[in-house]
């Protein structure tokens, strides 16, 4: 049996997790196999995608000036605007013929090493489910619209195509160091809410901010939230909200400088040099930071979702 350090050179086999390797604990559901891999997608009905409709409309309300090009490009290319939710077996085709990514239909949230493997064989997996009327607005588990609204434009990137296999290989490493909370805020902070610089001022191309209609006015137009340059060794350092907005946002010049950073980290060497837990609170602005701007933290400072405070 090959160990766990051995698996991080084979991303053909899934590792056996060993004991001492921290996972958050998931109840596998019966129907699936040790991929977490749905059978088949669900078949959506009518409902389903008057649903998938509005939210795609009420996006399209907001995006166009906010969202990055490369994502809007990716919507134009992936066709996602054709009516209802997207079959993964068209969508993937279209998708493999640009990048060699694929969408597959996972139950929920899936063990983190599952998760590494099917983004480092380039195997985006996206809920096999979709909100109902009721929490059309916000629900914490992604469902079909977050993942394949929000995330799959931008794997029609090439370079940000190649920057998310290089995070599923970078896993199973900070899983043995025990340092996924570190690898996690970087995707928080990069594929979740990650903007960009562009010729015409900073956009969004984070999914967490690109599925929901506040977040993108918020994360570009906002005086509360900072926006830094990222680094990626400050941002594995810094905590961040789950389910609020942003006290801060990392801004990253291109995605060529966004892969280049992660690729030529040495991470075993990070690791070691990196506590249990987080260094800076969300809201820290620290002194080797480049900040594009400083925020006012009103929205945060004022008890944030739930207190009635504006997003401003
Ligand atoms: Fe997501």
């Amino acid at each position: 049996m090959a160990t766990f350090e051995e698996t991080e050179q084979d991303f053909n086999r899934l590792p056996d997790l060993p004991a001492e390797v921290f996972t958050a604990p998931l109840k596998k559901p019966d129907h699936v196999g040790d991929d977490w891999l749905e059978p088949q997608q669900t078949q959506y009905d009518s409902d389903d995608d008057a649903i998938w409709n509005d939210l795609f409309e009420r996006q399209m309300g907001v995006l166009p000036g906010r969202a990055a090009s490369a994502f809007m490009a990716g919507l134009q290319k992936l066709n996602l605007n054709r009516g209802g939710v997207p079959e993964f077996g068209k969508l993937s085709e279209d998708l493999t013929a640009l990048t060699g990514w694929s969408v597959v239909p996972v139950p929920m949230l899936i063990p983190d090493h599952v998760f590494f493997w099917h983004l480092a064989n380039r195997r985006f997996p996206a809920g096999n489910f979709i909100r109902t009327r009721e929490t059309f607005d916000y629900i914490q588990e992604p469902d079909v619209f977050h993942d394949v609204f929000g995330h799959v434009p931008m794997l029609t990137d090439p370079v940000y195509a190649d920057y998310m296999q290089e995070y599923g290989r970078a896993g199973w490493k900070a899983m043995r160091h025990n340092r996924l909370k570190a690898l996690g805020s970087l995707y928080w902070y990069t594929v979740e809410f990650g903007l960009i610089e562009e010729k015409d001022g900073i956009k969004a191309y984070g999914a967490g901010i690109l599925s929901g209609p506040t977040e993108v006015v918020y994360a570009i137009e906002a005086e509360s939230p900072n926006r830094i340059m990222l680094n990626v060794d400050r941002v594995m350092r810094t905590d961040y909200v789950i389910s609020d907005l942003q006290p801060t946002y990392f801004v990253i010049e291109s995605f060529e400088d966004l892969y280049r950073q992660t690729v030529e980290r040495d991470f075993d060497k990070l690791y070691r040099n990196l506590g249990p837990g987080f260094t800076y609170a969300n809201t820290a602005v620290i002194d080797v930071d480049y900040v594009v701007n400083r925020g006012t933290l009103e929205y945060t400072l004022r008890g944030g979702r739930g207190s009635g405070a504006k997003p401003v």
